[in-house]
């Protein structure tokens, strides 16, 4: 909390650091009401940066300073500053030892940052900038030091200390104490660094190397969830052999633990052969998680795991170069996943939200290039353009260079980086000089925000037997102000003939046709192909497996999507068509919806949409993605003006009709799949995955038309599962159906079965928070006076608060602003108690720009009281302020 204004820092002024440190010996001693933390630096001056001796200054907030010593001499305050973030000191050698001991607060950290407490245990979280809380240092991720840590705790309440690396030594200190000390034999930036104290329990496993030598795994729990970590376990193995088989890379240390705790502000954190874990990413079993918490936990086990290299061996210079890791790392866990499961499911799963949520942040306030230029504050920009778009630039490289050519690109760039602090121009230059490619004009994506428009035209020239495409790209102006060059898009396509066969690919210039789809490479801001030899007039097939994130446009009609839907031999595309024609459908019931009219659906999409349903031959995983219409939120992000309303009542009103009228196939289908989960017990694999997809989909339509036999199918299927999955989506269905009693029971039920499974809990809030019935302010409102419910852990914010806001879109955006007002009195309270979670709760305002004038009004009128609240973390002022600008 600060009362000036936070500064931005620029990347621009990059330099390298002053001093490095090559040795880190820290000691903790851990206490109910303090912590002390000692810590000895062997340091000297930086050689690749200039001469003389300048001041040191040493980062540190929050830290009660207890003693310095340089080398062998005490220091007293007039021979440093100490100021809110820093202790300058004045070194008068190359090379010396610096001693600082100061206590901290672990106990009382409710921001969960650096070091802290997580109900009963001590744990850390340092990235971004958290390890200045924890001791003074050179908190910068270009500075690499190899670190040697003690724990001193009590061993009653501690019987477990962890630390990175190796464990090298361990013994009973006085007073009912004990120590441990760990050694982590690799150079890492402070970010890296990991502490774990408690009464944890675990469960062990082995892994062999493609080499030989054996890996012990331990993911560490309280002990009731020992029984919820073998998933986990299995996916940390899958994830080991993948890594070695697609990008030929081993573990290193010859232990690796997980440990998870349930306070904590992210997903998962990839600290050196010590990966902490919200316990939601790491534990799952049938009876307590979903089949989609599954698939999270496989994907952020293998994300954390694939970090060891990409992010740890090879780190970010500074934070601008954040997407170094996280892109490349998100692209190979996309990767992963994919090899796991379908790889056309998940690549919908992955545009889908993408679209959804990407475009809308590079369309907002707080739009960014994948490699920024500038923040205030750094914690922000753990965005989904850092994440989602900075996987498809990587993506788009290996559609660029091939499959091969990409993996000599990665060997190059772990071999010859490997334990450097690098930029992501590094990671383009291995990708150019191991391939001779040139991506100069490629790197544009780095640097401009902004989602790209590419506007597609045809021509047929029946004479000349040619047909051709021309490409028309723009970008929309983000507020940098920076001019936007022509980027290079990769559009993978096809072109279908009337039977929907692909037809040979003959581009002008070239001798012959080569292969039935390719990539073009769109780099002007105008551009035509020209294919030849063609008999009539083909249907093409564009951005196949969304090559490229862009917004692309094609005048279809819909007997052209309802073709491709069918015919197309990109699955992605076959899927694609029918969101194209499910938004062509919608925007006209809006349109009726606000003029007055009575709806009147197009009968082609309920026509389309039988024939997948009829598909036994489609993946059924295909058949429930394909059923799922466009969602509110992607709907809203497509409009110019989102009117909240109609577009909710447009969408009810298409599902209702598809339910009436696909009633019999629907049911059909959820039968048949309900009769396979009832007579066959849980698995967790991507083919049961599919069938209870489908199954629970199905259900939702059914419960639409109101049936007692659906009503009664529901509570049958609620009672009588042995997994999650179908029991909180017949909890959901109850939840958003007509029939009260039935609801509440069940919602009773749930809770008292659950109540002490907290991540349990914070689904029976989401399915609540999410439920689009009327009152939804009043039902959250109360649901925060719930006893499992409190504004300090970040997963139940998340389940209550983020839902609501970011789901339950007509009753947050209700038209009194009765939302706007809750979520900024929220916003205000958090912004004291955990700024990162404050500050990501108010993405939903910052769209405003999105909405009427009155609703504008509202939003902007609620963040402006954010801003005149009293002092704000950096986190809420960059929003805030970013926002009103
Ligand atoms: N590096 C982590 C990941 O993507 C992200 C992360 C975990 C994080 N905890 C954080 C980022 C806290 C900022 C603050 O895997
Ligand atoms: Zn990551």
């Amino acid at each position: 909390m600060r009362t000036e204004q936070p500064q931005a820092i620029y990347l621009k002024d990059y330099q390298a650091p002053e001093y490095l440190i090559d040795e880190t010996h820290l000691t903790f001693e851990l206490f109910e009401d303090h912590t002390l933390v000692h810590a000895q630096l062997v340091m000297r001056r930086n050689p690749a940066h200039g001469d003389g001796l300048p001041a040191l200054v040493l980062d540190g907030q929050h830290l009660e300073l207890l003693s310095v010593q340089l080398d062998d001499q005490a220091l007293s305050p007039s021979d440093y500053q100490l100021d809110a973030d820093s202790l300058t000191l004045h070194p008068s050698a190359e090379r010396f030892t610096l001693d600082t001991s100061v206590r901290i607060h672990p106990e009382s950290n409710t921001a969960l940052e650096g070091l802290y407490k997580s109900g009963k245990m001590f744990c850390t979280q340092c990235e971004a900038e958290g390890f200045r809380k924890i001791t003074y240092y050179l908190d910068r991720p270009d500075v690499m030091s190899v670190f040697t840590t003690t724990v001193i705790a009590e061993q009653h309440r501690y019987p477990v200390l962890l630390s990175n690396g190796n464990p090298v030594g361990s013994g009973p200190a006085e007073d009912g104490r004990h120590w441990a000390t760990w050694e982590d034999p690799f150079m890492k930036p402070a970010y890296l660094f990991a502490l774990v104290a408690g009464d944890l329990w675990c469960v062990e496993d082995s892994f062999t190397r493609q080499s030989g030598r054996e890996v012990a795994l331990r993911i560490y729990v309280e002990p009731e969830n020992l029984d919820k970590c073998e998933h986990a376990m299995v996916s940390l193995k899958k994830s080991m052999r993948w890594d070695e088989e697609v990008y030929g890379r081993e573990y290193d240390l010859d232990i690796f633990m997980i440990v998870a705790v349930n306070d904590f502000n992210m997903g998962a954190m990839e600290n050196k052969g010590l990966n902490i874990f919200n316990s939601s990413c790491v534990l799952a079993r049938a009876e307590t998680a979903t089949d989609a918490a599954h698939q999270r936990v496989e994907a952020v086990v293998a994300h954390e795991y694939f970090h060891n290299w990409s992010g740890n061996r090879v780190t970010c210079r500074d934070w601008f170069q954040l997407s170094l890791k996280e892109g490349f790392t998100v692209f190979r866990d996309a990767e992963f996943s994919a090899d796991m499961n379908s790889a056309t499911v998940k690549r919908i799963e992955d545009v889908a939200y993408l679209r959804t949520h990407q475009f809308a942040e590079d369309a907002g306030p707080m739009a960014h290039p994948v490699r920024p230029d500038s923040f205030i504050e750094i914690s922000n920009f753990y965005t989904l353009t850092i994440y989602e778009k900075g996987s498809e630039v990587v993506r788009m490289v290996r559609t660029l260079l091939g499959a091969e050519g990409f993996r000599k690109g990665s060997d190059l760039y772990f071999e010859r980086h490997d334990g450097q602090a690098v930029t992501c121009d590094d990671f383009i230059q291995a990708m150019e000089d191991a391939t001779g490619a040139d991506l100069t004009q490629f790197k544009r994506w780095y640097v401009q925000a902004g989602t790209p428009r590419l506007a597609v035209s045809e021509a047929w020239d029946e004479q000349a037997q040619r047909y051709s495409l021309t490409f028309r790209q723009s970008c929309p102006a983000t507020p940098d102000g920076r001019e936007k060059l022509p980027f290079v898009i990769p559009v993978e396509m096809g072109l279908l003939d009337a039977a929907g066969n692909d037809l040979p690919l003959h581009l002008q210039g070239e001798a012959a046709a080569q292969g039935t789809t390719r990539v073009l490479s769109v780099t002007e801001a105008e551009q035509t192909f020209v294919f030849e030899g063609l008999t009539a007039k083909p249907l093409p097939s564009l951005l196949r497996g969304f090559s490229a994130p862009v917004k692309l446009s094609f005048p279809y009609d819909r007997d052209q999507l309802m073709f491709l839907m069918q015919h197309d031999s990109d699955g992605f595309n076959r899927w694609e068509a029918g969101q194209q024609l499910a938004v062509q459908v919608l925007q006209e019931l809006i349109e009726q919806h606000q003029r007055g009219e009575a709806f009147h659906l197009d009968p082609r999409l309920i026509a389309a949409l039988g024939t997948v349903l009829g598909d036994e031959s489609l993946d059924p995983a295909m058949v429930a993605e394909m059923l799922s219409l466009p969602g509110e939120a992607y709907l809203t992000e497509i409009s110019e003006v989102a009117d909240v309303d109609a577009i909710h009542a447009a969408r009810d009103f298409a599902r209702q009709q598809i339910a009436e009228q696909l009633h019999t196939a629907l049911w059909d289908r959820y039968q048949a799949n309900r009769e396979v989960s009832r007579s066959t017990p849980y698995v967790a694999s991507a083919e049961h995955f599919a069938r209870r997809g489908l199954q629970n989909i199905a259900l939702s339509y059914l419960m639409l038309t109101g049936k007692p036999d659906v009503l009664a199918a529901t509570l049958e299927q609620f009672e009588h599962c042995d997994n999650m999955t179908e029991r909180l989506t017949a909890l959901a269905v109850l939840v958003n159906s007509p029939f009260s009693a039935e609801r509440e029971q069940a919602l009773q039920a749930f809770a008292e079965h659950f109540k002490d499974n907290p991540l349990v809990m914070d689904q029976w809030f989401s399915v609540q928070a999410a439920s689009t019935q009327p009152g939804g302010l009043a039902r959250v409102k109360a649901l925060m006076q719930h006893p499992a419910f409190t504004l300090k852990n970040p997963n139940k914010v998340r389940a209550l608060i983020g839902a609501f806001a970011g789901q339950n879109l007509v009753n947050f955006h209700a038209a009194d602003g009765s939302g706007y007002r809750f979520l900024a009195d929220l916003v205000i309270e958090l912004n004291a108690l955990n700024p990162q979670i404050a500050s990501r709760q108010l993405a939903p305002l910052t769209r405003w720009r999105k909405y009427d004038a009155a609703r504008q009004a509202l939003m902007k009128g609620e963040l402006q009281r954010i801003l005149d609240s009293g002092a704000l973390s950096s986190d809420v002022y960059e929003v805030v302020s970013k926002s009103l600008a």
